[in-house]
């Protein structure tokens, strides 16, 4: 199997539910318009989905595995289809392994695999791409802090998905496990751990908002120090901001979390990049719609 064993039932089937019924709704929806459509999977896997946990919470045999449908499978899948697929996986195997598995697809023809980094490869389709007579879907769903924030904003000359204004993104944002978990209860932050979450973010603004003077060194005379008071929660909302101050579309006010055993390791969020009346009320009703659909699958997950 080319992918490794993540997520739980529960989690991954939720978020990859909520991107196929967005994705359906979306390319129904955008059947009315002459726009040409591409789907983007910075993070595509192998097209299938190995489940790390038991099924429904149940002992199973250590051999037996629970394989979902991934994004890549579910997106090929969509009707109408989207004219363009652009699948990216750093890993060679993954992309093998979706050739394989979709060279039968009615819409094997409309795919280009890219191998290597998502960040690359994205920044040069924003900005090599005509964008005006495009629409189209970024899927960013890494296993950890890999997306740079560069790839959201545009730098310089290199053009990003938010800049594109035709681009709906869709991310798994990693505030437990890449942001959260990163900062020690002291208030310290190793180095690596300190350049990984500005590359998140995009900005060192995150130091002010998630530490706090330490009222102990206060009260004993000591060094001032600081408290870490950042939750997995308010590091999501500090990526919503952020999202908010480059998407001129809007951002899903509303955040799913994600993770097992109900500590949100992730949020999925939601933003886009067309200020055009009709496309905001579009996005906005069918991200909605999405939610509220998974939401009666799977339920809350707070
Ligand atoms: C969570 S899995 C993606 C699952 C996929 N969306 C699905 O539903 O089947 C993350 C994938 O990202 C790939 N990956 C890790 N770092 C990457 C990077 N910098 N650029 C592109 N792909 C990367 C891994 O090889 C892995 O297949």
């Amino acid at each position: 199997m080319a992918q490794k064993k993540f997520g739980s039932a529960k989690s991954t089937g939720r978020k990859l539910d909520v991107i196929e019924v967005y994705l359906s709704m979306y390319q129904k929806a955008l059947a009315n318009f002459s726009f040409q459509t591409i789907y983007v999977d910075g993070f595509a896997g192998s097209g299938e989905v190995p489940l790390a946990e038991h099924k429904d919470g149940l002992f199973v045999d250590e051999d037996v595995k629970t394989v979902i449908a991934g994004s890549a499978d579910r997106a090929l899948k969509v009707d109408p289809p989207f004219a363009r697929y652009i699948f990216i996986d750093k890993r060679k195997e993954c992309i093998d392994a979706l050739k394989a598995k979709f060279k039968d697809s009615p819409n094997a023809d409309r795919v280009i695999h890219l191998i290597g980094d998502a960040n690359a490869h994205i920044q040069k389709l924003c900005t090599s791409e005509q964008w005006r007579s495009q629409r189209g879907v970024v899927l960013l769903d890494p296993f950890g802090s890999q997306v740079n924030w560069q790839t959201i904003e545009a730098i310089e000359a290199i053009e990003a998905i938010a800049a594109t204004k035709a681009l709906d993104l869709w991310y798994l944002f990693p505030a437990g496990s890449g942001v959260f978990r990163q900062i020690s209860k002291d208030g310290t932050v190793d180095q690596t751990h300190e350049a990984s979450i500005t590359r998140l973010f995009g900005t060192d603004a995150w130091k002010n908002a998630f530490f706090q003077p330490s009222k102990q060194g206060d009260f004993f005379g000591g060094p001032v120090t600081q408290d870490k008071v950042v939750t997995p929660e308010s590091a999501a909302l500090f990526m919503i901001k952020r999202l908010k101050s480059v998407f001129k579309g809007g951002v899903m006010d509303e955040m799913i979390p994600l993770g097992k055993h109900a500590y949100p390791s992730y949020y999925l969020l939601f933003a886009w990049g067309n200020a055009s009346t009709k496309a905001k009320a579009l996005a906005n009703r069918l991200s909605k719609a999405a939610v509220k659909a998974t939401d009666r699958k799977h339920g809350r997950i707070v």
